[in-house]
């Protein structure tokens, strides 16, 4: 590793995001955060990274439970 890459070694560090998107499935939000959802309800996240629904069909809302792997492509979001 050189000054200046990341510690994979496999070029430039780069800051982590705070977010995710994830084609097709949920929104990864990373470290400890609120999540309000629709109704104003506010969700405290417990893990390093946890994943937002983004298809508006998990049954544990607001967080993804792989509810979105089931539907059409074109349902998801
Ligand atoms: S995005 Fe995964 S269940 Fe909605």
């Amino acid at each position: 590793m050189t000054a200046g890459e990341g510690a994979d070694g496999r070029g430039p560090e780069r800051p982590r995001p705070d977010v995710v998107i994830c084609p097709g499935g949920p929104m990864l939000v990373f470290g400890d955060l609120v999540v309000e959802d629709a109704d104003g309800e506010q969700h405290r996240t417990h893990r390093p990274v946890s994943a937002v629904c983004r298809c508006g069909r998990s049954a544990s809302a607001p967080w993804c439970d792989g509810t979105h792997k089931a539907l059409p492509p074109k349902l998801r979001p």
